[in-house]
């Protein structure tokens, strides 16, 4: 009789067997539908778009990476780009679990974003959700918004949701360059599959020879995402939302075996994973994105060594490492030198989500082919052996530095928020976030009360502001042992300091402290930023989906006055008009706080 531990060894190796193998079972349009991304059909991206007036051979003229001050010189090219998104349902299996989704232009991932710094994008989006029918709004990750803080895609707080039927179009300026994504920002709905990658090129002193284009990370959940967080609120429902899969690029193959008895849902063991082409002894651009629900992700490419030249958007001195670690919403563009083997080697890439992220399959992979091997191959190579350190948070602060360096202002104003879980009358447990669990009203965007002159909001919008300062520095206090991806809109801001227990004041590097728009607060520790604070209403809030949902976001006031003589156009009123009429003949379910 073969011993109990035998035996638990060989299921394990037949599941591992069903998941680790490069032979797909599904058609991409059946799992991905309209996307090419994880195929090797999918574009490499060049150094730029050429149809640009080119001064000085570049989009960007003379300006660089190292010399330049990026958030005081943008380029006008005075080109802008145009894309339209339709957001409807649909049914995909990205891991071979066949499951309702929500798709822009009938992709998962969404369509890319391209253009270069300093051109204009404009975005018409078409909500085409029915049956039922559901609002949405688009959120441009890390794009400034400064001189458009309408256009930031946040409901309740920059806009009023997108209603059914209509469409509204997004116009903003591409003023800061590298790796982002866009992501409805209405309830939780982007799990559900509205986001997609976006790439603005910009100079860079770093050279390679192969842009690979973008390498979305995201967990991945079976059920819609209104049933997990009708679920999660429920009286005396759980706020811990545990993932089914972990995908690269929207692929990765799923265990069928381990749905639960009763569950008919078509599904597919070999779905087929992500496959990626790289030209021997050449250097490659990947630009990574956790566009994930949840969970922490560690990316690395098996014996290869990773160059990480940015870090959200913005460019930092190279520096070398085996992995990478990615809270939601954070990107990394990584260089990696196709020099490991011969031309006919494959290697496993791999992105695993950490202990901190509640996963039953948290380890997904794709296959790197060089130019000469065979892509039905499955990979053998060995994984680096670089334990997850456990503590739930970014890779040390003391590892990189921006660029283009920037020292610490002085702060005008220090303030302490403090994160915190309660139940709340009903038994429902919430997030608190500076005292308040938030709740929006779709009805009315903060944003558009202010510029009326109105500064007078409910407690649970959970509002502060902050007047004529200049410069704000938060300190994140997290009362409870989850860590957090911390997300500010409108700003890149300046990291000084994060660890366990309370901050005691120390700051890294004051002369050039790291600067992201997401940063991780671990488990029963402080994060302490600063930013430089520009005109307009600006969510603060932890990017975990259903964190959001459950309360987790603040709304900033900066420079109210000058929020007050902002020209909004017209468009935005009428967006507002269109949703008050509809949401009064239509039950707007927002079971959650809305954003
Ligand atoms: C709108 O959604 C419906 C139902 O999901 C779908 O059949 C139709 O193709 C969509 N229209 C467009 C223009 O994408
Ligand atoms: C990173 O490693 C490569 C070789 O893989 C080396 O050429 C380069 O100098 C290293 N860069 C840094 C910043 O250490
Ligand atoms: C990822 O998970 C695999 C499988 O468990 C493991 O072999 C590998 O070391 C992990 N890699 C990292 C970077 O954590
Ligand atoms: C508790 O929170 C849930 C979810 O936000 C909400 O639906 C419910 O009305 C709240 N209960 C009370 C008594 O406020
Ligand atoms: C909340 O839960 C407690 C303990 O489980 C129970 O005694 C109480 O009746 C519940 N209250 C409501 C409003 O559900
Ligand atoms: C400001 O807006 C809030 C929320 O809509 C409203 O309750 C309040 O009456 C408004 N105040 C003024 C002075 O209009
Ligand atoms: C800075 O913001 C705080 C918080 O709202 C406020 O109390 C203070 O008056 C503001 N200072 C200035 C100079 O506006």
């Amino acid at each position: 009789m073969p011993s109990l531990r035998g035996l638990v060894e060989s299921i394990v190796e037949t599941a591992l067997a069903i998941i680790y193998t490069a032979t797909a079972g599904l058609t991409q349009n059946s799992t991905n539908g309209a996307s090419q991304l994880g195929t090797l059909t999918a574009p490499r991206l060049p150094p730029f778009l050429t149809d640009n007036p080119l001064p000085d051979g570049f989009p960007w003229g003379k300006l660089t990476d190292t010399g330049n001050n990026p958030y005081r010189e943008c380029p006008h090219t005075g080109v802008v780009r145009r894309y339209e998104f339709t957001v409807s349902r649909g049914f995909i299996a990205p891991d071979g679990y066949l499951r309702d989704v929500l798709l822009v232009n009938g992709a998962y991932p969404g369509p890319l974003i391209e253009a270069n710094w300093g051109d204009t994008i404009v975005v018409k989006v078409h909500n085409n959700i029915t049956g039922p029918e559901e609002g949405t709004a688009i959120h441009w990750h890390g794009f400034l918004q400064h001189d458009t803080p309408w256009e930031d895609g946040a409901p309740g707080i920059s806009q009023c949701p997108v209603t059914p039927k209509r469409s509204y179009s997004y116009e903003f300026k591409a003023s800061l360059y590298g790796t982002s994504w866009y992501h409805a920002h209405y309830s939780a709905q982007y799990t559900g599959g509205v986001l997609g990658p976006i790439v603005v090129h910009g100079p860079t002193h770093e050279k390679y020879d192969i842009d690979v284009g973008p390498i979305m990370l995201s967990d991945w959940y079976h059920k819609e995402y209104f049933d997990i967080i009708e679920a999660m609120l429920a009286p005396n429902g759980s706020p811990r939302v545990v993932s089914d899969n972990n995908l690269i690029n929207g692929k990765m193959n799923f265990d069928c075996s381990t749905v639960a008895p009763g569950d008919k849902t078509p599904c597919t063991s070999n779905a087929g994973i992500s496959k990626f082409k790289f030209q021997t002894g050449k250097t490659h651009r990947l630009r990574l994105i956790n566009s994930g629900g949840d969970g922490v992700q560690r990316f690395s490419i098996d014996e290869h060594t990773l160059t990480v030249i940015a870090e959200d958007f913005v460019p930092v001195k190279p520096y070398n490492t085996t992995v990478v670690t990615l809270g939601v919403g954070q990107r990394a563009d990584v260089l990696v030198a196709a020099n490991a083997g011969s031309a006919t080697s494959s290697f496993w890439m791999r992105s695993n989500l950490t202990s901190c992220s509640p996963a039953k399959q948290p380890n997904a992979v794709a296959a790197v082919y060089y130019d000469k091997a065979d892509e039905a191959m499955t990979p053998t190579s060995r994984a680096w052996n670089v334990p997850d350190p456990g503590n739930c948070a970014n890779d040390d602060l003391a590892t990189t530095e921006p660029l283009y360096p920037i020292a610490l202002p002085p702060p005008s104003f220090t303030q302490s928020m403090a994160i915190e879980t309660f139940k709340n009358a009903s038994n429902v447990t919430l997030w608190k976030f500076n005292g308040v669990s938030m709740r929006t009203d779709y009805n009315n965007p903060v944003l558009l009360l202010a510029n009326e002159g109105n500064f007078t909001y409910p407690r649970e919008w959970n509002v502060v502001n902050y007047y004529s300062n200049s410069s704000v520095r938060i300190v994140v206090e997290n009362r409870g042992p989850v860590a957090h991806p911390m997300h500010l809109h409108g700003h890149n801001f300046y990291i000084l300091h994060e660890g366990p227990g309370a901050w005691d004041g120390t700051i890294v590097r004051p002369s050039n402290p790291r600067r992201r728009d997401v940063y991780l607060v671990r488990g029963n520790g402080h994060l302490a930023i600063q930013f430089d604070g520009a005109p307009g209403i600006w969510a603060f809030h932890c990017h975990i989906a259903w964190h959001a949902s459950g309360g987790f976001l603040s709304t900033l006031i900066v420079r109210p006055d000058k929020v007050e003589r902002m020209r909004i156009p017209p468009d935005v009123q009428k967006n507002c008009r269109d949703w008050d009429l509809w949401s009064r003949h239509n039950v707007v379910d927002q079971i959650d706080s809305g954003t």
